[in-house]
């Protein structure tokens, strides 16, 4: 399988928005401390975490093409077919199925919502993020208006309540800070 190095270096050298790496970046720990607790293959969510936008730079906004070109991408590199196929999950072109392909699901818009309450206390830091604000802004609409409660509720299918689930992806993101910026 792909080396986290060769995936890193191959996701920075295609994405320039520093924005969006951060975000593959967030999802990658997210991902891992997923496995983890599930008791998962951590490189391979990580890996997929970390690679699920990576045709961002050439589908923005086209939602059509989005996944699917990542995942003739990824058809020439040495990754698994679960991890391709996941990236497609994850844009709904498949049914999420498989525990990894439900993970990133979930794991993708969480990064969003938790990026979105670290801007708005007053250090800007992760670690200033508290679950319990983050319960309360996932009920209004306007706040991080984009991110997908839904999706982050179908955390409760991996058998993690909300809570649990906000707290884990908190603490992964809190883990690589640096990385994020936050
Ligand atoms: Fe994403």
């Amino acid at each position: 399988m792909l080396s986290r190095q060769a995936a890193y270096d191959f996701v920075k050298g295609r994405i320039a928005n520093p924005n969006l790496f951060r975000h593959m970046l967030a999802t990658e720990a997210v991902m891992e401390d997923l496995a983890e607790r599930l008791g998962e293959d951590r490189a391979l969510w990580g890996l997929t975490g970390l690679l699920h936008d990576l045709d961002l730079d050439v589908t923005e906004g086209d939602m059509t093409r989005h996944g699917r070109v990542a995942y003739e991408v990824l058809g020439g590199m040495d990754v698994p077919e679960e991890l391709r196929r996941a990236v497609l999950a994850h844009v709904g072109h498949v049914a999420a199925e498989s525990r990894l392909e439900r993970a990133i699901v979930a794991a993708d818009p969480v990064t969003g919502l938790i990026t979105a309450g670290a801007l708005v206390v007053p250090t800007r830091k992760l670690a200033d993020v508290k679950v319990e604000s983050l319960r309360k802004r996932m009920k209004e609409k306007r706040f991080a208006a984009n991110v997908s409660r839904e999706q982050i509720a179908t955390c409760v299918g991996l058998g993690l309540e909300l809570e649990e689930f906000l707290g884990l992806a908190l603490r992964a993101m809190q883990r690589v800070s640096a990385d994020l910026g936050l």
